[in-house]
Parts: structure tokens; sequence; C-alpha cells
């Protein structure tokens, strides 16, 4: 048993987080902490025991040393044991290196509880080779959260969340929050979450965009970051059927001040997670090239790409396995190839009208496209998609024909084109193929806490 020695200086209670504590050296004392979190790596000696902790704020190395790690207790220690340690804060000695150069001396500690060192131990139920995204480590995935890789992820997506939602308000944009529950479709039928509302047929919303262009005749700009649901029947690294949407809503525009602002958006939320240190931090240990892309960002019309598919040696076929001719949806594997060949954000503008949705407005000089774009980044591509909307009542009316939608549903969508249309447009920015981009996934799988996909609904 060990005791807390009384004739110390009082502890003060810290987070790993806290950086301005005071350092000992030679003969000066450094503050005596108490700090609470568990064990992340753990070297026992003979001597002493080194360990790292971690609170969710830092690492923190620490040693024990003497009686401390005689006892049976420390005996038991083993990865994911929570404790309190209590000790002095010292520089680590010259040559030697430890997050934030400095060192826990522990002089007293409590165990709080205990972790499995047997085969139920951290290191046996996730392997640090194995792909964080493979089924074991997802049926592990409350595990590996508490790696350094899968913490550094979430810790960016939360930087990048709050960046966008700074950037909004800098902009004057108004938050909204529209329903899940809804009975329209945006991004049509094949990828419908259907369920029974009491007895009524309702979908899980596949994007709040209808709902944000109801909001801006008296709001003005506005924008949300919710949850859109896609049942997608394939299993690619970028799809998911529950995803993180950012969309926003602008009224008064036109196509080209969509574009500037799409690029003033991404532009301002970069710059605000590389000025944030430990964000950049992260950044740099998960994606050492990542840069800021340079403005202003490369503009290619959907037929201009079609050309450049074809004009590459070997040109880049389509998905039966021919060359590219307008009107071709640009599948995934090829856009992914641009994209990669080119090595630069694209916005990809004006795509025909058959491969886009009902709402998007017609280019007034080519009626054949939509003024439209996707913005596709290197390692991910596209990551946004976005339009000018219809801003006709009878355009729109024609439209649900083509699309085969029933109107009766979308009577408060039409009626905005009743009482004072305008010309409007807005964007959705799937959040996890963003952190994808700036954090190197491989997949959009290890950007968000718990995975959503086909067979997959747990834990
Ligand atoms: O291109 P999408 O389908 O556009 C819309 O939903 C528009 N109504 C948005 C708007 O204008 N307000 O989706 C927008 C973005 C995609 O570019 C992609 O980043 C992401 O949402 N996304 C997905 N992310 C993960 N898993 C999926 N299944 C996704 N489907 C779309």
């Amino acid at each position: 048993i060990i005791k807390e020695d009384e004739s110390l200086p009082k502890a003060v209670k810290i987070t790993i987080g806290d950086k301005d504590v005071e350092l000992g050296e030679a003969d000066v004392r450094g503050t005596r902490v108490k700090v609470s979190g568990r064990i992340h790596r753990l070297r026992q000696q003979k001597q002493a025991t080194f360990l790292t902790l971690v609170d969710g704020y830092g690492h923190l190395q620490c040693v024990l040393s003497g009686d401390l790690t005689k006892t049976y207790e420390a005996y038991l220690f083993a990865q994911g044991t929570s404790l309190t340690l209590y000790g002095e804060m010292r520089k680590v000695l010259a040559g030697q290196s430890a997050p934030d150069n400095r060192e826990l001396h522990v002089d007293y500690y409590k165990i709080i509880g205990r972790s499995p060192s047997d085969i139920d131990a951290i290191t046996n139920r996730v392997s640090a080779q194995q792909d964080q995204w493979d089924s074991q480590m997802l049926d592990n995935r409350h595990l590996v959260l508490r790696g350094d890789t899968a913490s550094s992820v979430m810790k960016v997506r939360s930087a990048v969340e709050w960046a966008f939602a700074k950037a909004y308000r800098e902009l004057k944009f108004t938050k909204i929050s529209p329903p899940a529950f809804v009975q329209t479709q945006v991004e049509g039928g094949s990828t419908l979450f259907e369920l029974d509302y009491y007895g009524e047929k309702t979908y899980l919303t596949q994007s709040s965009q209808l709902y944000l262009e109801t909001g801006i005749p008296s709001l003005g700009n506005v924008y949300c970051i919710e949850k859109s649901f896609r049942a997608e029947k394939s299993l690619t690294r970028r799809h998911l059927s529950e995803y993180t949407h950012v969309e926003a809503e602008l009224d008064f525009i036109d196509f080209e001040d969509l574009l500037d602002h799409l690029e003033e958006m991404i532009s301002r939320v970069i710059t605000t997670i590389l000025d944030d240190k430990e964000i950049a931090g992260y950044i740099k240990e998960l994606n050492p090239d990542f840069k800021p892309p340079t403005r202003p960002f490369k503009r290619m019309r959907y037929s201009d790409a079609i050309d450049w598919l074809n004009a590459q040696d070997p040109p880049i076929l389509n998905e039966e396995g021919n060359p590219h001719v307008f009107g071709d949806d640009i599948a995934e594997a090829a856009e992914r190839r641009m994209t990669d060949i080119i090595n630069l954000p694209i916005f990809l503008t004006h795509f025909p009208v058959e491969i886009k949705a009902f709402y998007m407005k017609k280019d007034e000089s080519d009626r054949r496209v939509t003024e439209s774009v996707d913005v596709l980044m290197p390692g991910v591509g596209e990551i946004v998609g976005g339009s000018m909307r219809m801003e006709d009542y009878d355009e729109l009316m024609e439209a649900y024909k083509r699309e085969g939608i029933s109107p009766k549903e979308y009577y408060w969508y039409t009626e905005q084109r009743k009482y004072g249309t305008s010309p409007h447009g807005g964007y959705g920015l799937g959040l996890e193929r963003f952190i994808a981009w700036i954090c190197k996934q491989h997949s959009v799988r290890t950007c968000c806490l718990y995975p959503r996909f086909m067979g997959r609904c747990k834990p």
C-alpha cells in the first residue's frame, strides 16, 4: 500500500492540455500536479515504470520509480487502466524526447479502473497493423477510437465542423435545423430509406436542401449541418448510409457568386483549422504533404472534362468500357483518376440536364446543361454537389413530371416559386469526404465516429 506524503505541496489539478505548468529542472522545483487519464503505452523495468498517459487533451510521459513500482497494483498496470497520478512536472533531460518536452515524476497514484492485460487486452482486440476499417476493427470501433490515428481524425473533424460554423457566422448566414423525417426525395428515389411513420409513408432525409430554400425569404442566406441518409447499395470507400451534410442556400445570387462563395468557404475553413496549432499538428501527422489549395480553384466545364478524359493516352473510359460521350455520367473511377492526375481541387461545372437532379436551373446560353457544380478533391473525388435552382413555377412542375415525382407532397417547395421567386442556389458538402481529403484517409468510414454503411449498423 502506498500513501501520499503529506509534507509535499498540495497538487494542482490539471489536464494534459494545460501547457503552462511550471517545469522543474536541476534544482528548481516544478509544479506538483494531479492528473487523471488512462495508460496509453507502458514500459515496465526493474527500477522504474514509464507510461504515457492520455486524457483526450494530449499525451504525458510519466515516470514511477522506487517503491511506487513495487506494489501489486503497479504490477497490474495495463493499457487502458485509468488512474490519477500525483507528482512533479519536470523538463525531460537534454537529449531525451517526450510530448511537450516534459515528464511527470510521480510520487503517488490511485488506480480508478483496471484494464485487462490478458487475451482481452486492447492490443489483442485491435491491432495496429490492421486497416482501421476491416470488419474486426469496426466491431471494435469503441476501442479503435482510443488509438492515436482515430482520435486525431475525430479532433480534426470537430475543428472542421466548428470552422464551418465560424465561417458561416462571419458571412452572416443563419443556421437552421430542418427535419430528418420527410416525405419528399431530393436526390432520386433509389437511395431513399423508407419507414412507417404512424401509418404514413415517410423517408429519412437525403438532403436538407428543399427546406433550406424555404428559409431564405425571411432569414437570408442559411445553412445547416445535419445528418443525411442514403440507402446506398454499393460498398465504396466514399459512400455511407448516414453522413454529415454541410448545406447552404444563398438568395439573390448568380452561378458565379455561388462558385466564388464555395471557394471562399473552403479556403476559410482550411485557414481556420491550420491556424490552430493543435489541429495543424494532427493534420501534419496524418497527412504530412497537406497544403491548402491555391486560389483561384481550377474551373472546368463538364464538356471539357469529357474531352480531357478522351484525350488521355490511353483514354479514360466510361463504365461500359467506351470513350466518354456528352451525356455520360462521369463515374467514380474516372472522376478519381482525373482528379488524381490533375492533382488540384476542381470545380466541375455545367453538367447535362439528364444526369442531374430535377430542381437544377438550366444554363440560359446552353439549355442542354445545368448551372451545377461538383467540387472534386485529389484522393477522394467529389466532396460537394451544388447548383442554382429552378426559379420558374411551370418549369419546376415540368421537371417533376420528367422525374416521375408527384407534385402533391412538394406543394410547400413549389410555392416558393409562387410567392416571390428569386435567383438562388446552394450546395451540400459531405463532411466525411472533406475530412478524408484533409486527413488522407483511405475511406470515409474512418472519418465518422461509428460508420454506417450497407451491412453495418453496429456498434
Ligand atoms: O451531390 P449530392 O447528392 O447533392 C445534394 O444532396 C444536394 N441536394 C445538396 C445541396 O445542394 N444542398 O450530395 C452532396 C454531397 C456529395 O458531394 C458528397 O460529398 C456527399 O454529399 N454525399 C455522401 N457522402 C457520404 N456518403 C454518401 N452516400 C453520400 N452521398 C452524398
